[in-house]
């Protein structure tokens, strides 16, 4: 069988890539290892995680409903259920995928797929069976896998990754999270709503690394008074798993501190994830890493191999879902002559914690370093109408705008909703917009919104409501 783009892995990057390509006319196969298409975002990560958080936060509502006059006696967590309907919620995603495949008449192949040259692909199925398969063009879209942490080995029961975390069969009475990234935050929020004792240690001494330092600081506290303890500029050397409870040694990234000893029933080990090239003949067929082993590609996302290409998590970038997607789009219109461009410059962030925090564009400490004159706009919820209506008064929009042009550079926000709201602001950004556009656009009356609205204005001139 002869394609035009043979995709190797079914993630977010890799369907897309597929069906767009597909639907520009192309004849296009997708390799996929795992039994089910979606990748690990489908399968093991953004929605399994979201399903939990979601659930999660709704038992957890439940015990703050009486200050809107809604007596209801204690909830009860059924957790079989809430795994159960996780599980649903990720067949429905992953046969969705399957679906697109069919519908754009996409060959979907369960096999590992393997790059003999450029043109070739081999797939091993299940059973052992090989086949090769011709193209025009191959597509690495292999995606990542988490880090591991040396001293600490994964079982996947007590000392867990992500995929560990989305399956535990009972509620940890103390866990610990190393990592106080993305994963580690939403997971850590997860198990905490549920009754864990949930202590996160922190290599750096700040969480969500990254992320706009003083909406961080914000994010942090809420966290705490949550119940989450943060052991910041910490590590973890070890972990003995030969007792009962868990015995995890941690000591102070600073020389001179003491080591310690701390116990767990649970371990999630979240400390950032790497690319995922194992197996694919990638030294064989000539195809260069960067020094951090990510598939190294030029501005078409074509690798030093012509014929070659690779998008997602496999190449440099922030590791997101939504990156890989648009990366997918850009590579498939490529590949049909056109002109395929992804704005890295406008890429949101959100972290799906209650509240959310969520991010696009340059962070404080960012224009600082570049040396650029900025004006910052800042808005709290508690001065917003409807979130004091739902008691969500919690955070801030934080605007950065060029202080010479008005143009907006920089959105967070930390608050109820912020992963919708931000989108505004990333719309704003794609089209170059000032600080004063986004401050002179009518908001309907009273939503959450209002205050990214005033918060523009804060950076332009001055907000309304304050
Ligand atoms: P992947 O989704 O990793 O897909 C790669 C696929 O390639 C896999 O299915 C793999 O089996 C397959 N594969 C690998 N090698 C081969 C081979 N040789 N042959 C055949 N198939 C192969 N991002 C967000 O934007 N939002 C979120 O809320 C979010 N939540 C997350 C939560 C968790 C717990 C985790 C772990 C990640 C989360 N992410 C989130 C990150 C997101 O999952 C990744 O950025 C995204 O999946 C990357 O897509 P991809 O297509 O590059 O690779
Ligand atoms: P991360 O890179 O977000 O965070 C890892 C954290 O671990 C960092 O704070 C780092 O300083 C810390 N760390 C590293 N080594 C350590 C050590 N030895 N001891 C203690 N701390 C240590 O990685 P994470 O959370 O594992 O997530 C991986 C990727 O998945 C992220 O890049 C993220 O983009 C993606 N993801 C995205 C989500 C979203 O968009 N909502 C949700 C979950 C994951």
């Amino acid at each position: 069988m002869s394609y035009d783009l043979i995709v190797i892995g079914s993630g977010p990057g890799g369907y897309v890539c597929a069906v767009k390509a597909a639907q520009l006319g192309l004849k296009v196969a997708v390799v996929e290892k795992r039994a089910t298409y979606g990748g690990t975002c489908l399968n093991i990560g953004c929605i399994p995680s979201k399903a939990l958080l979601h659930a999660s936060e709704r038992f957890d509502e439940v015990g703050h409903l009486g200050a809107l006059g809604v007596k209801v006696g204690p909830a009860e967590l059924d957790l079989p259920a809430m795994l159960a309907h996780k599980d649903a919620t990720v067949k429905s995603n992953v046969d969705g995928v399957a679906y697109l495949f069919k519908k754009n008449k996409i060959d979907g192949i369960i096999g590992t797929g393997r790059i003999l040259a450029t043109g070739k692909v081999e797939v091993t199925k299940a059973d052992g069976a090989t086949e090769v398969l011709e193209t025009k063009a191959i597509v690495i879209a292999t995606g990542s896998d988490s880090a591991p942490l040396p001293g600490v080995t994964i079982d996947e029961t007590r000392v867990v990754t992500s995929t560990g975390a989305l399956e535990l069969s009972s509620v940890p009475k103390k866990l610990i999270v190393v990592g106080a990234g993305v994963i580690g935050l939403e997971l850590g929020s997860v198990w905490r709503r549920l009754g864990a004792e949930v202590t996160v240690v922190e290599f750096l001494d700040r969480i969500l690394p990254g992320m706009d330092g003083e909406v961080v600081k914000q994010f942090q506290r809420m966290l705490q008074k949550q119940g989450i303890a943060f052991r910041l500029g910490t590590k973890v050397t070890s972990v003995d798993a030969s007792g009962e409870s868990l015995k995890v040694s941690v000591e102070p990234v600073k020389e001179g501190g003491s080591a310690e000893v701390l116990d767990a029933d649970v371990v999630l080990v979240a400390i950032g994830r790497r690319p995922y090239t194992e197996g694919l003949g990638l030294a064989e067929a000539g195809v260069a890493l960067d020094e951090r082993r990510r598939v190294k590609v030029d501005a078409h996302y074509q690798t030093n191999v012509p014929g070659i290409y690779a998008i997602g998590d496999v190449i440099a970038g922030p590791m997101l879902a939504h990156k890989a997607e648009d990366e997918g789009v850009a590579l498939a219109e490529i590949l049909a002559g056109q002109a395929g461009h992804v704005n890295y410059g406008a890429i949101p962030a959100v972290v799906y914690t209650n509240p959310e925090i969520a991010s696009v564009g340059a962070t404080e400490e960012e224009l600082k370093a570049a040396g650029i004159d900025y004006k910052i706009g800042k808005f709290p919820f508690s001065a917003n109408g409807r979130a004091r209506a739902m008691l969500q008064t919690e955070g801030f929009v934080k605007i950065l705008s060029d202080a010479k042009t008005d143009r907006v550079l920089g959105g967070h926000i930390v608050g109820t909703g912020a992963g919708e709201m931000i989108h505004e602001i990333v719309v704003l950004m794609e089209f170059a917009g000032s600080a004063e556009d986004l401050g002179r656009t009518t908001h309907a009356h009273p939503t959450m919104s209002e205050s990214v609205k005033e918060a523009a204005l804060a950076a332009w001139t001055k907000p309304i409501h304050m």
